[in-house]
């Protein structure tokens, strides 16, 4: 039995190196899936070896965290205990845990990394915070979160990947597979629809069969199917059940329609029927055991699996087939990513940080989106250059999302710093400009911004100082930019107009300012389009009605504490498939900004699409073929954008739909030809009468464009 395992490991054994993504010359992406070092099936062997030595009660203390962060081990078994650390965008450290880490790198917000629709960046973005967690001793990283971006107050969005399905799933699998190639864990969060987070843990997210497999599900699909070996439900209710204690939401829909084969952890503190969690699906209660302080915990009462597993399987209400399936199927994870066989630590990772700062900094670059730029104001010209006045809300502090995804990073770098070190020690920071001072600048930034949070939802207001800011120097010196700091989309309706140029540069992490003045400067050409739709209002947006008549917004922890005494309210997703861009186009409400926008300082010409087949049938896809030409006097970057249009459906669909896209570098006067490929799934929609999914035959236009507003050329397909 032991040769037998060990020569079939050694047939599975695989190395880390299988992170290998390669762009081709046109941009487009080869994407292979993450293959653990020790393949499944003898990773399940062993867990069902060492499961045969363990008690019930040892067992159970491997199925509820520990000491807040890590999960239970047995020095006689060989199983190390893991600690577990968030966040998507960088390594949160926690001073007060045993082997807290001591220093690591703030990322752009993942919401920025999507900006960038690059997926190979997103790749490199997550290895090199899986590099950190192997400097420190993370086994299980607590991210990516990967919730649709349904309203834009949601307080995590800039924690997440956008409002499009498509985009996110390109991004997340490239971001678990880089994550993973490191050997750490990456955790996908949290399922399902969890997509606010105002008294988040009282919300009944109810949505329809089609909305949670076209728009909420393709996200962890990507995710599940690139490789992931941990997924994280969420605090919510999803159709009237924790998501937590779900059968439907883990046995079902994670497990037996998606395949999912690692082991499930539930949020924290987030289940309450410790019998239901076990037949649920659900693996791993996190982090185990409550904290007598709290009040919320004290009304949920002692219902954590650790102290009542026992009497559960006591009473006959649970078996222990049950308590070993769970077990196996952490173990099972953890072994298979050589967790049993190797320390976590490495400290050799250390020397890598400098190549991090790097791959922010690049994340940061391509994220910036550039909204509006009349008369070509930016970048900066020499006469602009020459005194700088900055003012508003971020100068001398970063921007940054907050909660357990906070990352504080080192050597940051202020938004005065580094135009300082752009532009010259000139550069004036005025905290209350008089309007002297804005009329005597050449040329006046403006900072604005949000301080999103875990925990809560924000106004898609900006606070009115900030408002009346941006209008007063609008008012008196016409050489200006609003620079917007913010995890997702806010209302710049009333001043849009008036202002020459917003560049939406998100939370950039410890060096984001530095791409911030480059693109000010010129010295990086803006190539960011938006990963969401910017509202004009907040009343046009799809989920506007989702806080409860009588209730209102709050900040601070104190919602969640109060929470139980709540009684849980609906979110009804009404809108269905039609989130975003496809709620405001089915609906023809103009958004101030569209999803896919973002100015370059060149421009870019498509011509000559041609469609590798006028007619294919139900089982085959086609390629999209063009050319791109700069025509323009700077080199840039275009991302070129491919819709699918179902003419005559039988059912109701959106306008258009993302299907391909690709990131491509130009240089003045160059042109390149560039494929797309669609799959026969990119035509297919979610049947409610079969369950499954349906592609129809009939007519469809393909739109190619460098916005979901701008389509340049389109073409046209018939499926027979
Ligand atoms: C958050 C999770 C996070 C966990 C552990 C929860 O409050 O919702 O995203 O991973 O805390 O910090």
């Amino acid at each position: 039995m032991k040769r037998s395992l060990i020569l079939l490991c050694g047939l599975c054994l695989q190395t880390f190196s299988s992170f290998s993504q390669t762009c081709s010359k046109t941009g487009e992406y080869n994407f292979k899936p993450f293959r653990t070092p020790v393949c499944l099936e003898v990773a399940d062997k062993r867990a069902d070896s060492i499961l045969s030595l363990m008690t019930l009660d040892e067992k159970i203390e491997m199925i509820g965290g520990h000491n807040s962060f890590f999960t239970k081990g047995y020095e006689k078994y060989n199983i190390p205990a893991f600690y577990f650390s968030d966040a998507t965008q960088g390594v949160h450290i926690r001073k007060n845990l045993d082997n807290s880490t001591e220093k690591s790198t703030a990322f752009p917000c993942p919401l920025a990394l999507t900006a960038t629709w690059n997926p190979a960046l997103a790749g490199n973005y997550a290895k090199s915070i899986g590099e950190e967690c192997r400097a420190n001793n993370v086994a299980v990283l607590l991210g990516p979160g990967l919730n649709i971006y349904r309203v834009s107050q949601n307080g995590r969005n800039f924690e997440f990947f956008g409002e499009d399905p498509f985009l996110v799933a390109r991004m997340v699998e490239n971001y678990v597979v880089g994550m993973q190639s490191t050997g750490t864990i990456t955790t996908l969060k949290h399922f399902l629809c969890n997509n606010t987070d105002f008294h988040r843990r009282r919300t009944n997210s109810v949505v329809d069969e089609r909305a949670i497999h076209e728009i909420y599900l393709p996200g962890f699909k990507a995710g599940v199917d690139a490789g992931a070996l941990s997924v994280m439900t969420s605090y919510n209710q999803v159709n009237g059940q924790w998501a937590g204690q779900s059968d439907y939401v883990i046995n079902q829909l994670l497990k037996k329609e998606l395949g999912f084969k690692g082991f499930v952890m539930t949020d924290w503190w987030s289940v309450y029927d410790p019998e239901k969690t076990i037949k649920s699906g659900q693996d791993l209660e996190m982090p185990g055991g409550g904290n007598p302080g709290d009040p919320q915990f004290q009304e949920m009462g002692d219902t954590y699996l650790l102290t009542n597993a026992a009497r559960l399987v006591k009473e006959g209400k649970v078996t222990e087939a049950e308590i070993n399936a769970m077990v196996k199927n952490i173990m099972r994870g953890f072994i298979a990513m050589g967790l049993y066989d190797r320390p976590v630590q490495d400290k050799s990772y250390l020397s890598k940080y400098p190549e991090h700062e790097k791959v922010a900094l690049q994340t940061a670059r391509e994220g910036i989106v550039l909204l509006r730029n009349e008369k070509n104001i930016l970048p900066l010209s020499d006469k602009a250059k020459k005194n700088i006045l900055v003012v508003g809300k971020y100068v001398e502090n970063i921007a940054r999302g907050l909660g357990s995804a906070e990352v504080l990073g080192y050597d940051n770098i202020t938004m005065i710093d580094a135009l300082r070190a752009e532009f010259g020690p000139k550069v004036v920071y005025a905290k209350t400009p008089t309007d002297e001072q804005i009329k005597a600048a050449s040329f006046v930034v403006v900072s604005v911004g949000t301080s999103d949070s875990e925990g809560w939802d924000r106004p898609f207001e900006l606070p009115a100082e900030s408002n009346a800011l941006v209008e007063n120097v609008a008012k008196q010196n016409s050489n200006m930019v609003v620079v917007v700091n913010t995890g997702g989309g806010v209302k710049m309706t009333d001043w849009n107009n008036k202002v020459p140029a917003i560049i939406y540069a998100w939370y950039g992490g410890q060096n984001g300012y530095t791409a911030l003045a480059e693109v000010l400067s010129g010295k990086t050409n803006p190539s960011g389009k938006l990963p969401i739709s910017i509202e004009k209002k907040f009343e046009d947006s799809p989920g506007a009605d989702y806080i409860p008549a009588g209730m209102s917004l709050y900040t601070g922890w104190q919602g969640d504490y109060i929470a139980p005494k709540i009684p849980v309210f609906d979110i009804n997703y009404k809108e269905g498939i039609f989130v975003g861009y496809r709620w405001y186009e089915s609906k023809k409400i103009e958004p101030l900004y569209p999803f896919g926008f973002g100015l370059s300082y060149t421009t870019f010409e498509y011509s000559n699409l041609h469609v590798s087949s006028p007619e294919i049938n139900k089982t085959e896809g086609v390629t999209v073929e063009f050319d791109l030409k700069n025509t323009g006097k700077k080199g840039g970057a275009e991302v070129a954008q491919l819709y699918v249009q179902e003419l005559n459906s039988s059912v109701e669909r959106p306008v258009k739909e993302l299907k391909s896209f690709a990131k491509i570098e130009l240089q003045p006067g160059e042109t390149k030809k560039v494929t797309l490929h669609l799959k026969s799934n990119d035509f297919s929609y979610w049947d409610v009468k079969s369950h499954g999914w349906v592609v129809e035959t009939g007519n469809y236009n393909l739109l190619l464009g460098s916005a979901s507003n701008n389509i340049k050329q389109s073409g046209k397909v018939t499926i027979k």
